[in-house]
């Protein structure tokens, strides 16, 4: 199978109430934990990738490893830009092969956020390639996007269904308290606001910052119209934490699969959990 964009699955995901995960990928054993979880349970998923993660891996590895997953899975996967920063490199990535692009346009002010969203759209569209937009500030710290938690403003209801409207897009990011990384304690999640939104808009809200969300707000969200999920650092915890525990273990190991191949594994089961939890399973 080819890479597939979101309107793949999106639309199922929230007529039936569930969310596909989209797991970022910053190396190739991030790739085949995430593509071997989902096979397992028979789930679709979306590789995201951010500027930094395509500045480390390159461009075109990127996107053979995400071709060779598909093919290799027979899965309907999709290779989504996460938080692109700008058209040009929406369309750097549609031309390399994407089959779906986030455009992250929350620091204009909301009318050129708009205006920018619609050129991406519009361009995408014509690929047969989906897009997600955003629409205030998820705070945390993702590559070198730094937002002080403070200073992520919420998204206002009827600026999210004005935004959908105006510009087409296939899902919307909405800040609605989660943030990116850790949680020093629990997220407050405002599910009033994805619920008003999502009552609105035919498409799913999309929820950022996942990693470390408790398992109870993560199924509320989904009930209200959360049908996207992101996860990140709670892969990258369990590779690291395998890798530290690996080296630990034997200080003269210097084969890098001996360390590498115990993190891939942590990240199947990390990756099987959320994917049960999101009750994408038996869903591709
Ligand atoms: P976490 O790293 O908090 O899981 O967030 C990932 C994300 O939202 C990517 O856009």
């Amino acid at each position: 199978m080819s890479l597939v964009s979101m309107n793949a699955f999106l639309p199922q995901a929230k007529e039936k109430k569930f969310a596909v995960g989209q797991f970022n990928m910053n190396n190739l054993e991030f790739a085949q934990a995430i593509m071997e979880a989902a096979i397992e349970l028979k789930s679709p998923f979306i590789y995201g990738v951010s500027e930094g993660a395509l500045k480390y891996m390159g461009i075109e590895y990127t996107v053979a490893i995400a071709e060779a997953a598909a093919k290799a899975s027979g899965l309907p996967i999709a290779l989504h830009l996460d938080h692109g920063s700008s058209f040009e490199v929406a369309m750097k990535c549609i031309r390399a092969g994407f089959s779906s692009v986030m455009f992250d346009g929350s620091h204009h002010s909301f009318e050129e956020n708009i205006r920018l969203t619609k050129e991406v759209v519009k361009a995408a569209r014509a690929m047969g390639v989906s897009v997600e937009g955003e629409l205030g500030t998820i705070g945390g710290v993702e590559d070198d996007i730094s937002v002080d938690e403070k200073n992520a403003n919420l998204a206002k209801p009827s600026e999210a269904i004005r935004f959908y409207e105006e510009t087409g897009v296939d899902c919307l990011a909405i800040a609605v308290g989660t943030a990116h990384g850790m949680y020093a304690g629990e997220p407050n999640i405002r599910f009033d606001i994805i619920e008003e939104v999502s009552r609105a808009i035919p498409v799913p809200v999309v929820l950022h910052g996942g990693s470390g969300v408790p398992d109870e707000m993560i199924r509320r969200a989904v009930q209200v119209g959360v049908g996207k999920i992101n996860v990140n650092t709670e892969n990258q915890v369990a590779c690291t934490d395998a890798i530290r525990a690996a080296l630990a273990k034997d200080s003269k190991v210097y084969d890098p699969r001996k360390y590498l191949g115990p993190a891939r594994t942590a990240m199947v089961e990390v990756v099987k959990s959320k994917i049960l939890l999101f009750g994408s399973n038996n869903q591709a």
